[in-house]
């Protein structure tokens, strides 16, 4: 077994490491307190090659593997998880969705942009009432000659409003449930859709999350990615990649705030000693950078799978129920070993304890990683 990572790996993940260090953490507190989206900070990272990291470059991606896209994605989310949101969308939903079952137009015309960073999108499967239960779409796609007429809501929508390709899921034959239902290219200026509320959220502040609504929204049957009725696999099958990068967002969460953490052990001091030489302390310390390192390891094996071609349904639902729980552990230490400066936004750790609880939401809850990986076992 080699736990090294090759000379493209290491290179991908120090330019993800300075950039987040240059770049992400000046603003990181005000984009977070304002709710701003981090626009420039993104065209950056598009210029970097990390809006498209597996995606062959001839589609205008960096041609890099799964496990360099963990490690920037960890990188990255040490120092900023909005931003991280935004990328891991644009990698592994939106991007990989198009290049794995996209058709050559489709590459060339949606494709291109995304992975190069000109364009952000955005993956629109939950609604009001279909979050957990996914196969219970209520947005419609009625077949109209040459087009699809789209009608109902997105809700949670990452990139929501600053997207400009959108991959809609949505129900054309609803008899035959999951397998009627397709999955659409819709971009942002068709008529008929409006981009509703942003929320208002406890964590990741910085991107924006919004609701979609499509009324009779007129897309070409072109824009449908797979064969008629495809698009509940897609959905399903761009998820277990997601979900690699969601764990490698809360890896990131985790390891920012250990970093944290473990630096302020040696500054701060108490009873006439750093607060590292404390035994509760480093007991703490310990279990942090023990759990860090196990989520790490899934998250790589999840990842190693992926990039052999071998199914990696059940290592990436581990790796997300296992790294999110670690994000919300390690953050609530490395919050109580700052004491009151924990609680207070100048310190960073609180936000990545506020930002930790998301991975355990969103691309299926923990919960439904468990059914994920017990339907894998009873297979
Ligand atoms: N990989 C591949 N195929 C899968 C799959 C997976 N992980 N899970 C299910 N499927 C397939 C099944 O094999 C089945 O195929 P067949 O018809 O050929 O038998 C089909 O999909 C239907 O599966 P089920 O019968 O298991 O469907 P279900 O309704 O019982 O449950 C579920 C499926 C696993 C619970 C699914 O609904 C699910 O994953 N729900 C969570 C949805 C989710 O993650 N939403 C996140 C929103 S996106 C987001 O958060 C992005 C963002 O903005 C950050």
């Amino acid at each position: 077994m080699n736990f090294d990572f090759n000379e493209e790996q290491k290179a991908v993940q120090i330019a993800a490491r300075d950039f987040a260090q240059t770049e992400l953490l000046p603003g990181v507190i005000e984009r977070d307190e304002l709710q701003k989206f981090p626009t420039n900070e993104v065209k950056k990272l598009g210029e970097l090659g990390l809006m498209g990291i597996m995606t062959a470059e001839q589609y205008g991606g960096a041609g890099m593997d799964t496990v360099s896209y963990v490690l920037a994605m960890e990188e990255i989310c040490k120092v900023d998880a909005s931003t991280g949101v935004c990328m891991s969308v644009n990698n592994s939903l939106v991007c990989w969705g198009i290049e794995h079952f996209g058709t050559e137009e489709q590459k060339q015309k949606y494709l291109i942009p995304l992975a190069s960073g000109k364009l952000i999108g955005a993956f629109c499967l939950s609604e009001p009432e279909a979050g957990s239960d996914a196969t219970s779409q209520h947005t419609t796609a009625i077949e109209d000659g040459d087009n699809y007429i789209l009608n109902g809501t997105k809700n949670w929508i990452t990139n929501g409003s600053t997207a400009s390709i959108y991959l809609v899921i949505a129900q054309t034959h609803p008899e035959l449930k999951h397998k009627g239902i397709n999955v659409f290219i819709v971009e942002k200026d068709t008529p008929g859709f409006v981009i509703g509320k942003k929320e208002n959220k406890m964590g990741i502040r910085a991107s924006d999350t919004h609701s979609l609504m499509f009324t009779d929204v007129k897309v070409p049957k072109t824009n449908r990615i797979g064969e008629d009725g495809f698009g509940f696999k897609f959905a399903m099958q761009t998820l277990n990649g997601g979900r690699i990068g969601i764990a490698a967002q809360a890896l990131g969460i985790a390891s920012g705030a250990y970093e944290r953490a473990l630096a302020y052990s040696h500054e701060r001091k108490s009873f006439g000693t750093e607060i590292f030489n404390h035994q509760i302390i480093q007991f703490k310390l310990a279990d942090m950078a023990t759990k860090i390192d196990a989520a790490r390891l899934l998250i790589l094996k999840a990842a190693y799978l992926k990039d052999q071609h071998k199914d990696y349904t059940e290592a990436a639902a581990m790796a997300k129920l296992f790294a999110s729980q670690v994000a919300m552990d390690v953050t609530i230490e490395a919050v109580q070993i700052h004491g009151g400066y924990g609680f207070v936004k100048e310190f960073h750790v609180e936000r990545m304890m506020r930002d930790a609880k998301i991975t355990q939401i969103y691309e299926g809850t923990s919960e439904i990683q468990k059914m994920v990986i017990g339907r894998e076992l009873f297979k």
